[in-house]
């Protein structure tokens, strides 16, 4: 016999089904709450509030798991590829080795931009941020691709997802080589996905360039730890713009620009930037941490912190071993990395951090890695969108395979005032 929960209102009790996860989490259903009771629930910032069920990433944020398709990230990690853990997320399997060769083929073959694109670029100014000129080139990708009502739906979600997995890259580098005067480097079809984006960030028509392996197998650990974070705010935003059947273009512009918030994806930007502060201005850890517990300064701890994670980020942990182990093997030792763990190590011993169970992100390590890669901070959250794409395209797909899928269109509580007048302007205070 399913539990069910009972709600006692204005002397009637409602009995509201509740739903029983993989993992045993909870829920109440409340769908049926209105037409029994005319009420509605209340729950500012979906804390409490769960937007659907998912079959695609689980998170028990007390015990610090991950898991991407039940497989556990850090298994992943170690031992997948950026493009099999996209294949994961998006097909709810991973892929036979034809399948994989297949995929991974047909991504290699839409890995350039059209030529017309590459003017918009001409068009932004040179200090634009990336973000924006991301957003505004996948974007742009709809009008490029308008007339192709000869295909399913399926087929074309098929074919948008392996365009947008296969020019993200492409676009992302464009930006950057844009913004430091060198010509736009073409994708080289031949390489790996990881090697081909190094490849267009880094190399130049006037020589020869070899991509660091070590890069390559950085930025392949970098991807798949951000693929995917089940309700995040920018897929919550991807499922939310999919609900009304627009492009899967525009739901992946709306998830760009959700993730560019310093509270979500923009927060490894801003990590390198409190550290790099903290360092000119003498490296006192103690002081950023009083800062970040004194409500006047409205100062946060950029990198810490998370609305599910109430005990340890896994990925943080993944990448805070990466971070030692890349510096070490590019015989890079960057101030910044003593910094952060020096402020991890004095932050987790503060009550207030503790009270309040914040740790460590995804976004306090990830930062340090960019850097020593090379890759400038204003792009840092572009990285954090290149990995995360999977993730949106696969919550997408989910929502649109839904059996009975609704537009997403929640209700309020409305606070504003009752009945009023129309007061013609003469007489208007
Ligand atoms: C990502 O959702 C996801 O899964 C996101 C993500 C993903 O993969 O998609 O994991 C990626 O976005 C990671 C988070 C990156 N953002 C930051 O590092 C920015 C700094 N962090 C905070 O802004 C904050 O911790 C959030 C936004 C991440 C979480 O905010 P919540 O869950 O709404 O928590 P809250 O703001 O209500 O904080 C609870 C308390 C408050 O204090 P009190 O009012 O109880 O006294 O903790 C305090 C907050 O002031 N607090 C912090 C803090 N984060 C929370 N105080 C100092 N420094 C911080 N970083």
């Amino acid at each position: 016999m399913s539990e069910v929960a009972e709600l006692k209102l204005e002397g009637q009790t409602v009995e509201l089904p509740v739903v029983v996860g993989t993992e045993n989490e909870k829920g109440i259903d409340i769908s049926n709450l209105r037409a029994k009771t005319g009420y509605i629930t209340l729950d500012n910032g979906y804390m409490n509030t769960g937007a659907c069920t998912s079959a695609i990433t689980f998170i028990d944020g007390e015990k610090g798991i991950l898991r991407y398709r039940g497989i556990p990230i850090e298994v992943l990690a170690e031992r997948s590829s950026f493009l099999e853990t996209a294949y994961l997320l998006i097909d709810g399997k991973l892929p036979t080795q034809p399948e994989l060769d297949n995929f991974t083929n047909r991504v290699r073959r839409h890995t350039m931009i059209h030529e017309d694109i590459k003017r918009f670029y001409d068009g932004f100014p040179r200090d634009a941020h990336p973000m924006a000129i991301l957003a505004s080139v996948v974007s742009s990708l709809s009008t490029f691709y308008q007339h192709e009502n000869n295909r399913t739906e399926a087929e074309l979600f098929s074919l948008n997802t392996v365009r947008l997995l296969a020019k993200l890259p492409t676009i992302a580098a464009c930006a950057y080589k844009k913004s430091i005067g060198q010509p736009l480097m073409y994708p080289q079809n031949h390489m790996s996905y990881c090697e081909n984006f190094l490849h267009m960030m880094f190399s130049t028509p006037a020589e020869h360039y070899e991509v660091d392996p070590v890069m390559i197998e950085t930025l392949n650990l970098l991807l798949i730890l951000h693929a995917d974070h089940e309700q995040n705010c920018s897929t919550s935003t991807v499922r939310m713009v999919s609900s009304s059947k627009a492009s899967l273009f525009a739901a992946i512009t709306a998830g760009i620009c959700a993730l560019w918030g310093p509270r979500h994806g923009g927060a490894n930007e801003e990590v390198i930037d409190m550290l790099t502060q903290m360092r000119n201005e003498g490296g006192s850890v103690s002081k950023y941490v009083e800062m970040a517990k004194d409500k006047n300064t409205k100062f946060k701890l950029m990198g810490f912190g998370h609305r599910v994670y109430k005990n340890f980020d896994p990925r943080a942990k993944i990448l805070k071993a990466a971070c030692d182990k890349l510096l070490a093997k590019m015989k890079i030792s960057d101030p910044l990395l003593d910094l952060a763990k020096e402020l991890e190590e004095a932050a987790l011993k503060d009550p207030y951090f503790i009270e309040r169970k914040l740790y460590p992100n995804v976004d306090f390590y990830s930062g340090i890695i960019y850097k020593a890669m090379g890759i400038p901070t204003v792009a840092f959250t572009v990285m954090f969108a290149l990995g995360r794409l999977p993730g949106w395209i696969a919550h997408a797909k989910e929502y649109l395979n839904e059996p009975g899928n609704k537009i997403n269109r929640p209700r309020q509580i409305y606070i504003g005032p009752a009945l009023a007048d129309y007061v013609s302007v003469d007489k208007r205070k």
